[in-house]
Order: C-alpha cells, then structure tokens, then sequence
C-alpha cells in the first residue's frame, strides 16, 4: 500500500506581509517547513512530492534535499496559482498511491500521532480530515452582519490538515471539479469531495496546536509551541 503526503508550499503568505513566504521564516534556526516535512519523514507515509512555487524550486531542493536529507522526497514540482492548483498538480504526481494526505506546508506543529490517526481513517473510511472542535461559539451572519443563526457548537468543528483519501477518491473529485471548472469557494479538500462527488467525509481529532501559521500573531505562539517542544 503506498501513502503519498502531498505538502502544499507554493503560497505567497500575503497575510503575513513579509517580504518571503511564510513557510520559509526561520524559527529555532530552521525554516518553518522544515518541521512540517520531519513529522511527515518521522511518519508511516511512503513518501513525500513537495509543491513550491517555480521559482523555489531550487532553493527548495537545496534546503531539503542536499542539506537537510529528507530521504521521502521523492520530487519537488511546480504548484500554481490557488491552493486548489497546488494540489490538483501534486494529484497528478501522486497518481501511483493508494492513499494521499495533503498537507499544508504553513501547519509545521503536525505530529506523528496526528498523521498516523489521519492515515487509519483514510484506510476505514476513504476520506477523513483532521480538525478540532471549536471552542468559542460560532455565529452564522448575513451581509449586514446580523445574525442569521448560531449553530449548536458541539457540532462545529474547525478544519485542518492533513486530510486523507483513498486516492481514486480524491482524484475523481478533483478531476470533475477541473472539468466542470467549477472551484468558486473551495478552501478545502474535504470540500471537493462533499460537492462533487457528495462522498461523507469523517473527522478525525487534530490538536489545537496544529495551527496554520498564517498571521504576524501566529509567529509568536509558533516561537512558543516550539520552545516547548
Ligand atoms: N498554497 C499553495 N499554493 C497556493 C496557495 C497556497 O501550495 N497557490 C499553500 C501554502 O503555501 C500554505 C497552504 O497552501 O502552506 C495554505 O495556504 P495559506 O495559508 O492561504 O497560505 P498562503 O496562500 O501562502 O497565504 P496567504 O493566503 O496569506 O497569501
Ligand atoms: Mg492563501
């Protein structure tokens, strides 16, 4: 059985509002992306294909190739203009898997644990995504910003990565999604998935410090979390 992760570093970080992309900030001496793709080579996943921008691409594979030596690297390609393309590109490259986990490459506080759990429900259910409960209560509003309802909160869950699939699954959804060229909206996997294909999708328990570093604030609690480590 081979389990590809697929994990996405072609963004800008725009958010961040640096003059480099997020996954490359050096915390503890070593670019974030660096802990991303240890927990993924520490993991049970076969191997790695990592998406960079074009321009990264070198420089990528210096870091984490020559210097680093991640030995489940198996290619470092090209990613696009939205995430989705990313991953669409990192799809076709995995197309020899049973199994895929895509992972946001800007998530580097993802650990062992979380992937191996990730991996059993791909195996049970087809498609799984990890994520957590909320913890504050969640309001649903309209264009005013009045609200419309507030939904039940033990039933609201906020979604991460990595997320999980049989890889036929995945692909026949992202697949339709391209030809139908129909993406407005999609800020998740799980999401092609529920809409086109109209598959469940089960979570699996993240933990609340598998953040996704994507504001100045979200550097600082990364300093901590890793200091901790
Ligand atoms: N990503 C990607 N290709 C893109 C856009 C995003 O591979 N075209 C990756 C990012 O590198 C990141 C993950 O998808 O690891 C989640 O995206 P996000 O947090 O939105 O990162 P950015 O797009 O880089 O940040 P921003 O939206 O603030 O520009
Ligand atoms: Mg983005």
């Amino acid at each position: 059985m081979k389990t590809t992760a697929i994990i996405l570093a072609a963004g800008k970080g725009k958010r961040m509002g640096l003059d480099i992309p997020k996954q490359y900030i050096c915390i503890g001496n070593k670019p974030l992306l660096y802990y991303t793709i240890k927990a993924f080579e520490e993991s049970p996943v076969t191997n790695i294909v990592l998406v960079v921008s074009q321009e990264d691409k070198e420089h990528a594979a210096h870091d984490f190739l020559t210097q680093y030596s991640f030995a489940k690297i198996t290619s470092i390609i090209a990613g696009g203009a939205e995430r989705y393309d990313s991953v669409y590109y990192g799809l076709k490259q995995a197309s020899d898997a049973d199994y895929v986990l895509i992972h946001d490459g800007a998530r580097p506080f993802v650990t062992v644990d979380i992937i191996s759990r990730a991996m059993e429900a791909a195996k049970l259910k087809g498609a799984c995504a990890v994520g957590m409960p909320v913890k504050d209560t969640i309001k649903i509003v309209n264009q005013d910003n009045c609200v419309e309802s507030t939904p039940e909160r033990s039933k609201v869950w906020t979604v991460q990565t990595p997320q999980a699939f049989e890889y036929n699954i995945i692909w026949k959804a992202y697949d339709e999604m391209y030809q139908r060229n129909n993406k407005k909206g999609i800020t998740d996997d799980a999401m092609v998935v529920e809409s086109i294909l109209g598959k469940q999708v089960t979570m699996v328990e993240g933990s609340y410090e598998n953040l996704k570093i994507t504001t100045p604030e979200d550097l600082l609690i990364a300093e901590m979390l890793l200091k901790k480590a």
